[in-house]
């Protein structure tokens, strides 16, 4: 396992790559991995002859306020979990090797990127696509994997690559909790030891939407109305949004019926904003 840090080599491998005839998967992190990006990189070492894994803290993803100095970085560690799961390269660039030219131009999902989390990160998405279609140029990745955590983020990088005809197949995988039921996230680090236990409230929350769902409640405003009551139970928490949402178009669902469904929520817990989600499809 390698960590490479230009653009220039990372092509060159790739080029060499292509020559026997081999396919290539990209892992698209901010590193700080966890078991639930070692859970993408397995399904790309599976379906893949060569796996690459790019850990870059995308500064272009980040408002004005929000972590990008603090966002925990630790390319060792990263290192040792890629190496296990059996990744080939690790793609680690500066910033200054990523956005050497003047970054004029962005992406914008029109329609998907303004809403859910788009509200309180408003530049996020332009960010993400922006990054995204970078590391789709740089490395030609046959497959791309992308975890469900981020329901919205996968969703409008779908999107953007069924619009702009990138030739890379875009997978979803499933979202890795904990025992206790918190999803992973490389933000979890910031979360004190009680924060945690509020922490908890999103995965019960979500679980009461399902069995409130499969009971025949199919009144979003009833469901969302329970969530919230359930998750303001617990301190430290601070609702950002619920949601029922159509899994395609991201619009609100009033009354859930034959649609293909997922419920979204993004909630503070202390200083931490963490999403979670259920998707039906
Ligand atoms: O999901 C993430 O970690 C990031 O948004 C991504 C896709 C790696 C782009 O920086």
């Amino acid at each position: 396992m390698k960590i490479v840090k230009t653009i220039d080599e990372i092509r060159n491998i790739i080029k060499e790559w292509r020559k026997e005839g081999y396919s290539v998967g990209l892992v698209p992190t901010m590193g700080y991995l966890h078991e639930g990006h070692g859970s993408l990189i397995e399904q790309s070492v599976k379906n893949n002859d060569k796996t690459v894994v790019s850990v870059f803290v995308n500064p272009t993803q980040f408002g004005p306020n929000e972590d990008l100095e603090k966002y925990p970085r630790d390319i060792e560690r990263d290192s040792k979990l890629v190496e296990r799961i059996g990744g080939d390269i690790i793609f680690n660039p500066e910033a200054s090797e990523m956005y050497s030219s003047a970054g004029f131009t962005t992406i914008k999902v029109e329609g998907l990127s303004e809403k859910l989390c788009g509200i309180t990160r408003p530049t996020h998405f332009a960010g993400v696509c922006q990054v995204v279609s970078k590391l789709f140029n740089i490395v030609t990745p046959d497959n791309a994997y992308f975890g469900l955590k981020d329901f919205q983020q996968y969703v409008i990088i779908k999107t953007m690559v069924d619009d702009l005809n990138f030739p890379v197949k875009i997978n979803p995988v499933e979202i890795v909790r904990e025992e206790s039921g918190l999803a992973m996230s490389s933000r979890n680090v910031y979360l004190t030891y009680d924060e945690r236990k509020s922490a908890l409230s999103l995965s019960i929350a979500l679980k009461t939407a399902k069995s409130l769902i499969s009971n025949r409640e199919y009144n979003s405003s009833k469901i969302i109305s329970e969530m919230k009551q359930i998750i303001n139970n617990y301190p430290y928490t601070k609702i950002d949004y619920i949601k029922i949402v159509n899994t395609t178009t991201l619009n609100d669902i009033d009354y859930i019926e034959n649609e293909k469904y997922a419920v979204l929520l993004a909630v503070y817990v202390g200083k931490t904003r963490l999403i979670d989600n259920y998707v039906c499809e």
